[in-house]
Formats: structure tokens, sequence, C-alpha cells
């Protein structure tokens, strides 16, 4: 990779994702010596590269100066050159702003307030309870993160959605399709990401468009129906629209949290202190969840643009150009996290992370992932007297959204 100054390339490179210690390492001397680096590669758009707390949850709050419109995630130009001339433009809430961005925010925002998530606990709590179960059958010994994590959170959120239980699968693989293109594991006999991608979005909106038509004549009780039917601007959601609301629903939701769930198990697992501390006492899951998603801060950036010049952490930016924020490095960041390379699940401010974005695209389905891990952290440590990992985990290589992917752990039931 050809860049000006190599030190940006951690934010480009997949690979540089899946060793966690030296990408912190290498964001750590970025915050330091070059909070916002200029970086310029090969094949890619030059942007600003922001690593300090302050900087990125900053710019996550003015979004009339910092713009999502246009492409919110990192690829080569080629990609979305080739994408352009397929006349396929991703659409979603990500990519809008202003006016656009909140009345399409409306149609799904009351699903996700915390009063309506908190009706539906009963439902995480029998997902969660179904997968602790599966746990006790592999005898205490799996691979957490693909035989439970990252079925418990898809289920988890299909069900509100209204995505039956056998189009799971599918579901899935079209994430994958989508989040997972840079990682060999998930190309299956593609060899081109690209076309991977396309292909991908083809078979979502034809899944899509056959579910919307299914909702409008024949409404339920789930996520699916409000979208299928929502106004915006007192007429129907147009069909590009709705499909990318479904688009954003099905892909968000899992991954991201599956990523948490299993990231922040591992680091857990290297503290067998704070283990006992979480048996001892299941209250503590709630700031233990948020501690694992500050760890793994699964979304490893999203990109703003600028209507103006700006000047962050003393480095002037000129309109125009672009910035990538990168939640990983802001969560490592000393002078907001007392000793941020260690792993406390009492951590007096874990809940002043900032893996979930700011402003006005704050993250959401957040209180559902806060959800989802601390339902099932407490139940799963209350079934084991001893849990361990069962040999070293294995990351992702992505440099989109990712983690753990493979988490070999072993526990003696209770
Ligand atoms: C630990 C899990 C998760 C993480 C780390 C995460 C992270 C993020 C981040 C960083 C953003 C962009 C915020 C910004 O630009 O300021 C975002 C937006 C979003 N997330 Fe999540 N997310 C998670 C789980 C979920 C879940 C469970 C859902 C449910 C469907 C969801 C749905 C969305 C949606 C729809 C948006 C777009 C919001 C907008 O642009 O207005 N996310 N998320």
């Amino acid at each position: 990779m050809a860049d000006q100054d190599p030190r940006g390339s951690i934010f480009i490179d997949p690979v540089a994702y899946a060793d966690q210690e030296r990408w912190h390492a290498a964001a750590r001397e970025l915050r330091r010596e070059a909070p916002v680096l200029r970086v310029e590669a090969e094949g890619y758009t030059p942007f600003w590269a922001v690593t300090r707390y302050e900087d990125v949850f900053g710019v996550s709050r003015h979004n009339d100066r910092f713009l999502n419109t246009r492409n919110s995630v990192l690829g080569p130009d080629l990609q979305f050159e080739m994408l352009g001339a397929l006349g396929i433009e991703p659409k979603t809430l990500i990519h809008m702003d202003g006016e656009e961005h909140r009345e399409h925010r409306n149609v799904a925002n009351a699903w996700f307030r915390p009063r309506e998530v908190a009706r539906r606990q009963a439902g995480i709590d029998d997902i969660a309870e179904e997968f602790v179960g599966r746990f006790r059958d592999l005898g205490g010994r799996c691979d957490f993160a693909q035989d439970i994590a990252v079925p418990y959170t898809l289920r988890v959120i299909m069900s509100i959605f209204g995505v039956p239980e056998e189009d799971e699968p599918t579901m899935l693989r079209l994430t994958q399709g989508i989040f997972g293109a840079a990682d060999p594991e998930y190309l299956g006999d593609l060899s081109d990401p690209f076309a991977m991608v396309t292909k991908t979005i083809a078979e979502f909106e034809d899944y899509f468009n056959d579910m919307a038509a299914e909702r409008r004549a024949r409404p339920l009780d789930d996520l699916a129906t409000v979208i299928a039917n929502a106004e915006v601007g007192g007429c129907p959601m147009d069909r590009d629209a709705t499909l990318w609301y479904f688009v954003i629903v099905a892909t968000a939701g899992h991954d991201t949290t599956s990523f948490a769930l299993s990231g922040g198990l591992e680091a857990l697992l290297r503290h067998p202190d704070q283990v006992k501390a979480l048996q001892a006492d299941p209250g503590l899951a709630v700031n233990a969840g948020d501690e694992m998603i500050r760890w793994t801060s699964p979304v490893r950036h999203f990109l703003r643009y600028l209507t103006e010049p700006a000047t962050l952490s003393g480095v002037e930016v000129p309109a125009g150009e672009r910035l990538l924020l990168s939640y990983p490095s802001a969560n490592r960041d000393e002078t907001m996290f007392e000793s941020p390379m260690t792993f406390d699940i009492h951590r007096p401010n874990a809940n002043r992370m900032v893996a979930f974005g700011g402003g006005e695209h704050f993250c959401l389905g957040s209180t559902f992932a806060r959800r989802e891990i601390r339902t099932l952290l407490p139940r799963l440590l209350a079934a084991v007297d001893e849990i361990g990992l069962d040999g070293e985990p294995e990351f992702a290589q992505a440099n989109f959204v990712g983690g753990v992917k493979h988490l070999p752990v072993s526990a003696t039931l209770r």
C-alpha cells in the first residue's frame, strides 16, 4: 500500500485490525504525535484520521458542519465507481443529513426508545435462556463467537424485525456478504469482494421487496410492518428508501453486538477475578457490558465531510475534506479513560464510551445492544463454576465492523 505517511495504513488495511495489540499501540502513537492525520493511499480518496476522544465526540455532535451524505464508509474509489455505474447508491439513515435524516429516522425511532425496548425484555430473556441452554448442551465447551454470540444476537434482532427463524441463515449470509467482504473466511467461492457485495445487495432486494409487500397486505406487530407502511413527508416512503431501511436494520444490529459480546467475553476471561466479581454480583453486568463495548468498539469508523474549514486538535482541515472517526482509538484515549488499555468492569466512566457514535446519528439500536449483552452475561456466568479460554481467539480481518470471530472457551457447568 503506497501511502505517503505509512502510519495511516492501520485504518485501511483489514489485516491490521486482526492484531489488536499492535493496532492500539499504533493508534496511541497517533493520538500523541498526529491526532488528525491526513492519509493518502493509492486508490483511496484522501481522508483525515481523527483519533482523540474529544475530536471524535465533538465532530459527531455537530451534524450541521460535518455531514454524512456521500460515502460514509471507507472503501477503494473503484468500488464506489463500479457501484455507481451499476446504479447502486446506498441510501440508509447513515447516508442522510438534516431534515431528510430526521424524517426517516422518525419512522423507526419509537421502536428503539428505551421504554419500547424494555417492553421486549421478556423476549430477550427467553432467547438468552435458550442460548445458555445451548451452551449447556455443548458441555460448556464451544466456539463462543460462532456457537452462541452470533446466533443469539441475530435471533434477538430478527425477532423484533419480524424475520422468521428459518430465514436467519440467509440474513447472516447476506450481512456477512456486506460487512465481511474483506475477511477471507467469508469470501466463499467468490474471489472478488466487490462482486459479492453487488450480489448480496440484489439478494437483499428480492427478499425485502417480498417482505414489504406481505406486511402491507397483512400487518403484524413487528418493525418490518412499521417500515413497510411508513410515511415520510405525508407520502408513503418510496421503494428505495424502504429497501435501504430494511437493509440497515437487518445488517447493523447483529454483527456489531456479537463482536462486542465475544470480544468482551475474551477480555473478561483474561481476568478471572472479574469473572468471580460478576458471578458474585450480577448487577455489575450493566457496567461490564459498557466496558465490553468500549473495549471492543466493533464499528471501526464512520466518515464525515466538512462543510467549512475546521480546526481539530490544532490541525486545520480545509472545507470539502473528509474525516475518519476512529471509535476504537477514541475509546482508548488516556485523557478520557484512566489506564485505557486495561479491561475493567468496575471502570467508573465506562458508559462514556463513543462506540455508538454521537449526535443525530447516535446508534439507533444502542439500547437493544446493551440489553442483549447485560441479559446474556449474568445468565451464562450463573451456569458455570469456572470458565476460561480454550485456545487463542481469532480476529476478523475487517476495517469497518470487526472483532473476535472465533473464541474457544471451556467451562465447568454448575
Ligand atoms: C455493540 C453494538 C453496536 C455498535 C457498536 C453500534 C455502533 C453504531 C455506530 C458507531 C453508529 C453510527 C453513529 C454515528 O454516526 O454517530 C450506528 C448507527 C446505527 N446503528 Fe448501531 N451499533 C450497534 C448495535 C446496533 C443495533 C443492535 C441496531 C439495531 C438495529 C443498530 C442500528 C443502527 C442504526 C439503524 C444506525 C443508523 C442511525 C442513524 O444514522 O441515524 N445498531 N451504530
